[in-house]
Order: structure tokens, then sequence, then C-alpha cells
């Protein structure tokens, strides 16, 4: 069967090599002109995808990148995995889904399975994609092609849970749709559970994320109180509660929320809450627990300043170690790493650099003409060159132990210090009781 996948990003690309993988044609669509060109060339920009099966199905002529819509003509089915971001205001903006619902819907055949796998609030495939497809290919969505959702569950950098163990839901407009789709889908992940429509499939993968985002607050909020008490280490606190094998799953605090899902999609959920006229109360509380944690981990530093102050002449001078969302990936998007070297550039007079092995150089967005900042290479002597080393991504390709022989003051919000030897007094763990200093606290 010929399938298009619409979007080339961390979901679409590994569902495109998996498919022609499989030994179906598949064409890959997505409006980057750059990104074409790489996957033309074999050049490999998503760490799930292997650059040999990239490299294999490219030659093979087993997929297909393009930039045009027209070659998901023939297709047996269209998968849609085209970013969901939020506006400046947080609210859902559906401009690629609805873009891509058009650029698809010429080519609708009778007896095509079209799936949407990018996360959005509940009715979006019956409201905003069905209509879309309808009106323009003249066919009925559940009689003449058939429509499901199915969300997408990659944990990019995951090794044990993959695509291809961890169960997917399905959720059709009939069950014959369902039926189609999942038979389609279970080539790549064969343990799927069927759904009662593709509302209830939208709303599960928001109750997914919202549970993280919710269990994620409630930890750095506790986190924050064993700062203020002292003499807790809420690391150890969650490592013990997670010694019971029913009804408790450890969530571990950190500098903040980062990625594409956690701290975006809750926000589709409230936006359309508000329409029933419903506060999402639990959304709220965590969206402001979670957000305010850059901003505490800038006044953690501030307060080390504060009390050791700078061996530097000039500025204070403060290391981020790691930029990327989270451990071992390269992904930048919406990393805490961002907020935390904005506000420690705007609102105090402190030189800020970072060392990220996986995510080399980004963009400072918040700044005119958005700047570049490039990783340091994180030697021993530039390690020693800094008044505070803040561990926010903890990459296991740091050397531990030499950032702790070489850093002056180390804020370490992830617990990675923990079990490296290191001098005393010149570490301070979010959640371990220690960001107030003895002298503050009597
Ligand atoms: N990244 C994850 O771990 C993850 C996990 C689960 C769900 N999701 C969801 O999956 C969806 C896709 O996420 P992603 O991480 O792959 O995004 P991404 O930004 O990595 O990739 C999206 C791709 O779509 C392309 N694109 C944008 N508009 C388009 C259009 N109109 N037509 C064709 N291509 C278009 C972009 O150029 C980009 O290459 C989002 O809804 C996201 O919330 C992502």
């Amino acid at each position: 069967m010929k399938i298009s996948i619409i979007g080339l990003g961390y979901v679409g690309l590994p569902l495109a090599v998996d498919f022609a993988k499989k030994g179906h044609q598949v064409a890959g669509i997505d409006i980057s002109p750059n990104r074409i060109d790489r996957l033309k060339a074999c050049d490999n920009y998503i760490d799930d995808v292997s650059d040999d099966d990239l490299v294999s199905v490219v030659k093979s002529g087993l997929f297909i990148a393009s930039t045009t819509f027209e070659a998901c003509k023939d297709s047996g089915a269209v998968i849609i995995c085209v970013p969901t971001p939020v506006s400046e205001h947080k609210d859902p903006d559906l401009t690629a889904i609805r873009s891509a619902s058009e650029g698809i819907a010429p080519y609708v055949t009778a007896g095509q399975i079209v799936i949407l796998k990018s996360t959005t609030f509940p009715t979006t495939t019956e409201n905003v994609v069905q209509p879309i497809l309808e009106r323009i290919s003249g066919m009925k969505a559940g009689s003449d092609f058939h429509l499901a959702y199915s969300p997408e569950r990659v944990d990019p950098g995951n090794t044990k849970w993959t695509t291809a163990n961890t169960p997917i839901v399905v959720g059709g407009l009939t069950e014959e749709c369902s039926k189609k789709a999942s038979e389609l889908l279970a080539e790549i992940t064969p343990n799927v559970k069927i759904v009662s429509s593709p509302r209830v499939a939208e709303l599960e993968k928001l109750l997914e994320n919202i549970f993280r985002s919710v269990n994620i607050a409630l930890v750095n909020e506790m986190a924050m109180l064993c700062d203020r008490m002292g003499g807790v280490n809420l690391w150890e606190v969650v490592d013990a509660a997670a010694t019971k094998p029913f009804g408790f799953m450890p969530f571990y605090p950190g500098p903040g929320l980062g990625g594409h899902c956690i701290p975006i999609d809750p926000y589709y959920l409230s936006w359309l809450a508000r329409k029933y006229d419903f506060e999402t109360s639990f959304i709220t509380l965590s969206a402001k627990t979670n957000e305010q944690m850059p901003f505490y981990v800038v006044e953690a530093i501030q307060r080390v300043l504060a009390n050791r102050g700078s061996e530097t002449v000039g500025k204070p001078r403060v290391l981020i170690l790691g930029a990327a969302f989270k451990k071992n990936v390269d992904d930048l998007r919406h990393s805490p790493a961002f907020k935390i070297i904005e506000v420690l550039e705007q609102t105090t007079s402190t030189h800020v650099d970072f060392c990220d092995p996986h995510a080399t150089e980004f963009k400072k967005e918040w700044l005119p003409d958005n700047p570049v900042m490039k990783s340091i290479e994180g030697t021993p002597e530039q390690i020693a060159s800094y008044d505070v080393v803040v561990m926010v991504t903890d990459h296991d390709a740091f050397d531990y132990q030499m950032v702790a022989d070489n850093a002056r003051y180390i804020v370490d919000t992830r617990n990675a210090f923990s079990g490296i030897r290191l001098p005393e007094n010149n570490i301070k763990v979010l959640g371990a009781g220690s960001f107030l200093s003895h002298e503050q606290k009597n």
C-alpha cells in the first residue's frame, strides 16, 4: 500500500521510515524545503531514526520526500503528524492541521484511510479535519473514506519504550474506520486499543500529558518546601515512596517543563473547557507551579552569588550545563534553559554561557535579531572560570566528577551529583533542603 506521511518531524519521520522498512511505498510531505532537501540527501536530523535505515529506504526508492501534496496522490492511507503549538497567549493553533487537511483533501480517494496523529483537543478530527476533507473531496467520511484519530506516544531518546512495544490508542469515526486504521498502525505497533470515537482518543492523549504536568508540579512544590525546611532530600523521599508497589508512581522535580508536549498540551484542554463555562483548575495550578521553576532556579543562583560573592572581575559568570529539554537528546523546544538564561541576562548583570554535547547551538529568540548562542567545550579550565555552574539537563555525556572537581559552586536542579565525590558545601540541590544557606535559615 502507498502511505503518505504529512509532517516529517519527531513523529512523522520515524513512522515514515518504519513503514518503508515494512516494504510500503511511502511519500513523506513537509512544508520545510530544507528538511526535504536533507532527506533527499539521506541527511538524517532525527536521533530516533537510524542513519542506515534512512539511507536504505531512500536509496531503495521506498521513501520519497517532497514539499508538494501532489506526492500523496493514489495513497491507500494518509497520516497527519504536523505540529500543534499554542499562540503567544497560549490558545491552540491548528493552522498546520487545517493546511495539511486542505493539502491532502484533493487526493482523498474511495476507501482511503486518513489518520490524524497530532496532539489536539477533543472534536478536532470530527469538527476541523472532517469538514475540510469532505468539502474539498466531495466524499463522505465514514462511508466513502475512513477517518480516525490515533495519538502519538513516541518518547524521543527512550530506548526501552519504543513505537514497537508501546501500545497505541485508535478512535475511528465508525467501527470500520477504527478497524482499518488499527490494522494499518498495528504493522508498526502491534498492541492497539480501540476506543469508541476520535474524541475519546483525543482526550485520552491530553489526560496522559496533563497527568504528568500535575504530578511534576506536585513534586516541584515539595522541592521548594524541602529547600525552605532544610534537612530533607526530596529525591530520597520520592525513591522511598516508590518502593510501594501499587498506588504510587515516581515523579522528580526539575528546573521547569520543556518539550513540545507537557508545557503546551494542557492549554488545549483549558481553552476548550472555557467554551463550556468550565475552569480546569488542576491545569492552571500545575502550570503556575511549573512555570515558576526557571525563575526559582535564577533566584537560587542569585542567592549563591549573594552569599559567596563573585570571584570574577566585572560581571558574575554563570555556566548552564545542558540546554536540551531532557537528557541525552538534542531537542531544545521550550527548554527551561532558555528562560533561565533570558531572566539571568535581562534582570541581573550576569554573563551566561552554556555547555551541551547534544544541542550545540540555538537562537536567542527572545532578543531582537535572534543572536546565536554556541556551546562551550566544557574543559576543566573553562568549568573553573565560572562563579556558578548550574546543572539543568543531566546528559550522561557530562563528566560529573570532573565538573565537581573544578566548579567553584554548583546549583543542581536534577540531583545529578548525588554519588559524586565533591568538596563540602559547594553544591545546592533543588529539593535537597539546601537552597537556603545555613546562615539564612537561622
Ligand atoms: N515530539 C514528540 O515527542 C511528540 C510526542 C507525542 C505527540 N507529539 C505530537 O505530534 C505532533 C507532531 O510533533 P513533532 O514533534 O513531530 O513536530 P516537529 O516540529 O518535529 O515536526 C513537524 C513537521 O511538520 C512540518 N509541517 C508543519 N506544518 C506543515 C504542514 N501544513 N504540512 C506539512 N508539513 C508541515 C514541519 O516543517 C515539521 O517538519 C504534534 O501535535 C505533537 O504535539 C509529539
